[in-house]
């Protein structure tokens, strides 16, 4: 049985109780995945316990800095039992998360989020951690939008990924329909679930009949219906 873990680090580590919840929940007590969250603040020095600093060559905002990052790193990985880590920093200016990234994510033993706040953490984490044997870096962001931390961004991600594992999800039918659908860039055909008829409207006959033929190509014709009319709200 596949048991990857997770550690994270932030200094809210009250954002991550919805882990508590649901599929990731249920992941966890059933021993599938195992989540560690990591206070980056332990790692600070001096009575202000301060993790950031203002950035060398000016401008705006406040820095992460390097000295707590690096001990809460190093000590996610000498506990760890792993023979190969990711490091995941997450930033706006990472490699976009896509179901295919989370496919890959989802083979790893152990995953590390670094979430950084502010204007980011010391880009000399990202380098040094690159040089490390068994330690994969990625930068990455969740969209093109700017959020005020990682933290959020690592929710989504986890839920994106440990759905993926093996044994998690109730139904693994569901993942075969959605990877068919994800390469060809299409979205999922509309769903309909009982009454038959609400507020005037009626299911469309065609999900009635039995006719699974049928029924499989009427949904493949709403879902290029769909998309089209996603790309013209977008202006694609
Ligand atoms: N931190 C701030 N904005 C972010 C984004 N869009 N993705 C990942 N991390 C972030």
């Amino acid at each position: 049985m596949s048991n990857i873990s997770f550690d994270l680090i932030s200094i809210f580590p009250d954002y991550f109780s919805p882990l508590k919840l649901s599929l990731i929940g249920k992941a966890e007590e059933s021993g599938l995945v195992s989540i560690n969250i990591h206070d980056l603040r332990d790692q600070a020095s001096g009575v202000h316990k301060s993790v950031d600093d203002t950035p060398y060559g000016g401008g705006a905002g406040m820095v992460m800095s390097p000295e707590p990052w690096g001990k809460a790193i190093d000590q996610v990985l000498a506990t760890s039992n792993a023979e190969s880590h990711d490091l995941i920093i997450l930033t706006p200016a990472g490699q976009k998360l896509t179901q295919q990234l989370a496919s890959e994510l989802a083979l790893s033993e152990h995953l590390i989020f670094a979430c950084g706040r502010y204007e980011g953490i010391d880009y000399r984490v990202t380098q040094y951690y690159e040089n490390q044997q068994n330690v994969r870096v990625r930068e990455v962001s969740i969209g093109d939008y700017v959020l005020g931390g990682g933290e959020v961004a690592t929710l989504v991600i986890m839920e994106a990924v440990i759905r993926l594992i093996p044994g998690v999800l109730g139904n693994p039918e569901s993942l075969v329909e959605e990877s068919h659908s994800m390469p060809e860039e299409i979205v999922e055909y509309p769903n309909f679930t009982k009454p038959a008829s609400w507020r005037g409207l009626d299911v469309p006959e065609i999900l009635l009949s039995g006719n699974h033929a049928l029924i499989k190509a009427w949904r493949f014709e709403q879902a290029k219906a769909r998309t089209a009319k996603l790309d013209r709200q977008t202006g694609e």
